[in-house]
């Protein structure tokens, strides 16, 4: 069943009936001022930091769902009927509902008693303010008199303290109020802007602002004036009323609430916007008359009154448009998969753009208070980002760099208003510097830019302690050569990829965080995971290696040669043929105890999905057919109708020496769910071997836009990847949890577009390798690389993989398209698949 449609022309996604299972939501902005939005208007704000400068209060959890907005209500003059044209929070009828999600803004129509509200949610480039253009009109053949009130409800900036300090939070909040306007006023911004304030009197230098294009009526900044008391927000009484209370907050709980009284004779539109921002001023310009309480508000008045005009809403919205299609115009594919065309063009694009924004702080499954950047998190999601934008990219490797510690291990993840590292979520996850690794190696194929590699970073933030980034990537590397255990294979540490493999944790207090807690030595407990990881990073190593070889900082360090990766990495496929090799599949890990997991001999958990992804992506079995049977295993044993699991059997019961994985019911999360990040690890493996008719099959099963038409069971939004589908031992098999900020969304992009449609950066040029499935006649593509656009149009002329590659005309031997001569805007690209 759908709850809407795909308008692929206009890069959105319509969703036609408010009830969806669950809110699908949008991401408004992009690079300070962040908003979610759902399909019903729920959500909030922040600046930066959704935990420790968020503006508005939004509750998790809650029932009904989706507590907390941009909420508008309309109340009829003449019935004294209420509704809200997001349908939330009031949940009145609508005549007519349609929500657009597009590229960073949201757009709400609604139709009730014959007056129509379209409402276009947006943050516009380089502000720190959002936008809600709302646009009234009045379809009924008679005169409409409305009473219009905006709310939102302040958070007191840091969302951890706001939800647990009312012993101090009751005390402190401050606002200030608009100055109505009397006859005779000159117009101005301040008759109908709201200011939240709170803690602005000591040491914050920050203040919200909640200003609106009309003439108010009324106004409140205190909830319980508002809402009335014992009443919420489905049925406030100031709207109830008719009439606001001009509330001052003095503690409790600060909102902002516009009234506006609007009379539309039949047919007028009317135009409101509304805009709620952030603003900073300097800490010895903080006050107007220093020495008073009051904001000095010299600096922020221009920015409002010049967004407050209609016409300059427009611009910022054309803007924001083109910004977007200039984006995404950097790979457009045209495949005979309608979803592959649209995860591509389109969603998965976007969604790597959202969690490089976010990594896993906020969305509706992350508290935007628990976890700031991932170390391996961001790292793997550059992976999908980083031809979009490059020089961002850049940054954020260097920043993550700068994170790393001096023995080569990480810091899991740093703050993003501070940009240091920190621990805690937990440390010593022996898998984390090898994304580092991975990901500049993307970094640089897709750039050619050698010069980062000489860039001075920093340890552990500590200024003294420079070294270029290539030394960074050597004691990654060294880092897992120094932690090998028994098997000669990586020593797991706290956990690897899979942040519930808890091997030396033998946690038995309730509660305790498995992710924090370690009892065990940890030098026996291996991981044929970081094996694999290992071998794809000494892989890239080698190439890297060999690039630095005459850069003029590399007398810095003790620099090795690409023949140091090329050993090393053969000494641990040595370890995995001997230790890590189960006879039909990889084995996934030692225990404590020395005992493998992941193997026939195991009762439960007898094969697990990542070695299995990882280790054939590393090239291992690919010759004597071990890489087929690992696969084959796969398919067997872990694929199903909804994707592959994590592993099987599942673990039907809590296991001390296992840790957290074994803490889930069946079938969820890391206990046998199909995890959908570990997925394109497969489906890249079977384009190793050559099985393009697999590999997308895989593909198709997980693509949320493929699965749109069984929305009453996958649940989340239909647009964007989950981190996790229900797997077959759970109850609710096929329902997914935690959608958007979720390696899936860069994997599954590197999956489709590089192994399957094969179109790869190299350090040497642009590789155009596809393994297709069977029934594809070819497909076209167009791929701007390193400035220059490719036109490919790929053509099958036999089941076979093998390429004929013909470059402008003049064929050329191998896969990889040479880099054109400087000046060169176009390259014209035929493939052959014979
Ligand atoms: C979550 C984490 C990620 C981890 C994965 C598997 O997605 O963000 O770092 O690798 O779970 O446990
Ligand atoms: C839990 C989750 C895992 C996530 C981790 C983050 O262990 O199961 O998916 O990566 O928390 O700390």
């Amino acid at each position: 069943m759908r709850f809407g449609f795909f308008d692929d022309q206009s890069r959105e996604y319509v969703i036609t009936r408010p009830d969806t299972p669950l809110p699908w939501i949008n991401y408004l902005g992009k690079d300070s001022f962040f908003g979610l939005i759902s399909n019903t208007a729920g959500g909030y704000s922040f600046y930066k930091d959704a935990r420790l400068r968020r503006l508005t209060r939004y509750r998790y959890n809650n029932a009904p769902l989706d507590m907390g907005g941009r909420y508008i209500y309309l109340r009829d003059g003449d019935s004294s009927e209420v509704w809200s044209p997001s349908w939330m929070p009031v949940r009145k009828t609508l005549d007519s509902y349609e929500c657009r999600h597009g590229m960073g803004y949201t757009n709400i129509r609604s139709k009730k008693n014959g007056i129509t509200t379209n409402t276009r949610y947006f943050v516009p480039l380089n502000s720190a303010l959002e936008v809600w253009d709302v646009a009234l009109t009045n379809e009924r053949d008679a005169e409409a008199q409305l009473d219009v009130f905006s709310a939102v409800e302040f958070a007191l900036w840091d969302a951890w303290d706001d939800s647990t300090n009312f012993q101090r939070n009751f005390n402190t909040g401050e606002v200030e109020a608009p100055i109505l306007s009397r006859e005779g006023d000159q117009e101005d911004v301040l008759q109908s802007t709201i200011f939240h304030k709170t803690e602005y009197r000591e040491r914050r230098n920050h203040f919200a602002f909640f200003a609106c294009s009309e003439t108010l009526a009324g106004f409140d900044t205190e909830r319980n004036a508002f809402l009335g008391p014992y009443r919420g927000w489905d049925n406030p009484l100031a709207v109830e009323n008719g009439q606001s209370c001009n509330s001052i907050a003095h503690g409790w709980q600060p909102i902002g609430s516009h009234h506006l009284k609007l009379h539309l004779k039949p047919g007028e539109v009317k135009r409101v916007i509304f805009l709620l921002g952030y603003h900073e001023n300097p800490t010895d310009e903080k006050f107007d008359l220093p020495g008073s309480n009051t904001i000095n508000k010299a600096s922020v008045l221009p920015v409002i009154r010049e967004l407050l005009s209609p016409a300059r809403v427009d611009t910022a919205f054309s803007e924001l448009r083109e910004y977007w299609k200039e984006l995404l115009d950097k790979f457009i594919v045209c495949t005979p998969d309608a979803d592959t065309n649209r995860m591509v063009n389109i969603w998965n694009a976007y969604q790597c753009m959202i969690t490089f924004n976010m990594s896993r702080s906020a969305s509706y499954f992350e508290s935007g208070i628990g976890r700031g950047m991932g170390f391996r998190d961001s790292t793997q999601d550059l992976m999908g980002f980083v031809h979009i934008v490059p020089e961002r990219a850049r940054e954020r490797l260097l920043d993550l760099a700068a994170t790393q510690l001096s023995n080569g291990g990480a810091f899991h993840q740093y703050s993003p208003l501070t940009k240091r590292g920190n621990n805690d979520v937990g440390s010593g996850f022996n898998d984390d510097p090898h994304w580092l690794v991975l990901a500049t190696a993307a970094y640089v194929k897709e750039t050619g830019d050698l010069s980062i590699l000489d860039e001075m970073v920093p340890y552990e933030n500590q200024p003294g302690t420079e070294m270029p980034l290539f030394e960074h990537l050597q004691r990654a590397v060294q880092h897992t050569l120094d932690r090998l255990g028994p098997h000669q294979l990586p020593l797991i540490g706290r956990a690897d990829w899979n942040d519930c493999l808890n091997l030396n944790c033998f946690s038995e207090t309730p509660g305790q965080s498995f992710q924090t807690t370690t009892n065990r030595d940890g030098n026996t407990a291996e991981s044929v995971m970081i094996a694999g990881l290992f071998i794809l990073s000494c892989q890239e190593m080698v190439e890297l290696a060999s690039l630095f070889v005459s850069s003029p900082v590399k007398e810095k360090f003790v620099f090795f040669d690409p023949a140091f990766y090329t050993e090393k990495a053969k000494d641990m496929e040595q370890a995995i043929w001997q230790a890590g090799w189960d006879g039909e599949w990889f084995r996934r890990a030692y225990d404590a105890f020395g005992e493998p997991l992941g193997s026939h001999l195991n009762e439960e958990g007898q094969i697990f999905i990542e070695p299995q992804g990882l280790c054939v992506m590393a090239g291992l079995g690919v010759a004597d057919g071990k890489a087929r049977q690992a696969l084959d295993a796969v398919r067997e044993r872990l694929a199903t109708p909804h994707g592959i699991v994590l592993l099987n059997p599942a673990y039907s019961c809590y296991q001390l020496r296992l840790g957290e994985i074994s803490s889930y019911p069946p079938g969820y999360k890391e206990n046998a769910s199909v995890f959908c990040h570990s997925n394109p690890w497969v489906m890249i493996a079977e384009t190793v071997i050559g099985r393009g008719e697999r590999a997308f099959d895989y593909y198709k099963r997980i693509n949320p836009s493929a699965r749109e038409a069984i929305s009453e069971i996958h649940r989340c939004e239909p647009y964007v990847y989950a981190q996790t589908i229900a797997g077959k031992d759970a109850p609710t098999h096929g329902e997914a949890k935690n959608s958007w900020l979720t390696g899936t969304a860069s994997w599954n992009y590197v999956a489709i577009t590089q192994y399957i449609l094969g179109i790869k950066p190299t350090y040497n040029g642009l590789s155009v390798n596809p393994v297709i499935p069977d029934d594809w006649e070819g497909f076209e593509a167009k791929r701007i690389f390193r400035g220059v656009v490719y036109k490919i149009k790929v053509e099958r002329r036999s089941l076979l993989n093998s390429i004929r590659l013909t470059v402008d005309g003049q064929i050329i031997e191998g896969c990889i398209i040479p880099i054109p001569p400087e000046g060169t805007r176009e390259v014209n690209v035929l493939v052959e698949l014979k």
